[in-house]
């Protein structure tokens, strides 16, 4: 089906675009009151996450509400440490929760992994299969996973945490074993992309959320190679890479297969440009945090930010946005990218 809004998928390709195009990480979910209405209804997050027509409807509805430029499938990222054999518990105002952990030889190799484990997900498969139908070509749909780094986090740990001090001693204690690891977790994420892309999704973004943990010296050995190799597998749709925090990597982060950089809101576009120079697409990288400001601020500090990447630039925030944006802030922001001319 041709889409009727491809200004994010011109924009993720490099071509000229007449104005950025701008869509929220989290924009699905809890800033918004249809989300909030339809989630209380339902025993849990899960549920919303594993039935596709729900899932497909909170897809749409900051497309509705907003106006955004791209749709993002409601899922999560712990779905493949699940499929996996890692089943993983959401618990009400605390976060994720595994019963069960990564911690030796014998727990990785009791894992399922690659096409198998992908098989799993067909929930998901399906919630891009309706997405696609019901967004009618109104915008693009984005497919997303976690990066291996940041999937192996959770599953060592067992939950969120500050530090990933269990996960970090890991990568020192069990180098081969974490290698063997990321090595399962790629493959799975692999088949897993492929497999939504077959489904519907136009692009796909590997969130590695806890990558700024990492020294420098262990992003580039544990992480960057498993996204490097994602990103070569991947070839039917762009790709986005969002290491959070890894701003030292930013050239290696660049100079991967991948279409478009996510950046963090604690890069600031001059230092971008000057390590990725002007023609690599990037995405971000608001601080959320300015979303709670005054309307005044919030159109400065956004056009600033337009200014300061100088094209090749798909606006977003740093990080996802948090639950309690007021609304009409996140539509203040919204609405002075779509103003804005090129
Ligand atoms: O709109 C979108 O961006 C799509 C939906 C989406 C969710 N999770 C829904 C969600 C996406 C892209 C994710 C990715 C995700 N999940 C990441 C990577 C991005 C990031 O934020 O760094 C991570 C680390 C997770 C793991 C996760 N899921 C945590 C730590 C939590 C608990 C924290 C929280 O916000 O409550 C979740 C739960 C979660 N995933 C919610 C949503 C909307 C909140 C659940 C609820 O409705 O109560």
């Amino acid at each position: 089906m041709k889409l009727k809004n491809d200004l994010f998928l011109r924009a993720a390709r490099g071509e000229a675009v007449e104005r950025p195009p701008v869509w929220l990480m989290r924009q699905a979910g809890r800033i918004l009151p249809q989300y909030r209405a339809l989630r209380g209804k339902l025993s849990g997050f899960k549920e919303l996450v594993e039935t596709p027509h729900l899932a497909a409807e909170v897809t749409i509805q900051p497309i509705d509400e907003l106006g955004v430029d791209a749709a993002i499938i409601f899922s999560d990222i712990l779905v493949i440490p699940e499929a996996m054999g890692l089943p993983y518990q959401m618990v009400e105002a605390k976060g994720p929760h595994f019963p069960r952990t990564i911690g030796s030889a014998n727990d990785i190799n009791n894992l399922n992994a690659g096409e198998s484990a992908a098989e799993e997900l067909q929930y998901v498969f399906d919630a891009v299969k309706i997405t696609k139908q019901e967004l009618d070509g109104r915008v693009p749909l984005i497919g997303f996973c976690g990066a291996p780094w940041t999937i192996l986090c959770y599953m060592v740990e067992g939950g969120g945490s500050k530090t990933f001090s269990k996960a970090r001693k890991f990568l020192y204690q069990e180098p081969e074993l974490a290698h063997q690891l990321l090595s399962q977790i790629t493959e799975t994420s692999i088949a897993y992309l492929k497999k939504k892309i077959a489904a519907g999704v136009d692009l796909v973004q590997i969130f590695d959320s806890w990558a700024g943990i990492l020294p420098t010296k262990h992003y580039q050995e544990f992480a960057l190679p498993y996204i490097a190799k994602m990103c070569e597998a991947i070839q039917e749709v762009p790709k986005t890479v969002f290491s959070k925090g890894a701003w030292t990597s930013l050239e290696a982060i660049s100079a991967t297969d991948c279409n478009v950089v996510g950046i963090d809101w604690n890069t600031d576009p001059s230092i971008v440009r000057a390590k990725l120079g002007d023609e690599k697409v990037v995405q971000g990288n608001l601080d959320p945090c300015l979303l709670y400001a005054g309307s005044q601020e919030i159109k400065e500090h956004t056009l600033s930010m337009i200014e300061g990447f100088g094209g090749k630039h798909i606006v977003n925030l740093g990080h996802g946005v948090y639950p309690d944006t007021p609304l009409d802030n996140v539509k203040v922001f919204v609405d002075t990218v779509k103003g804005f001319a090129y």
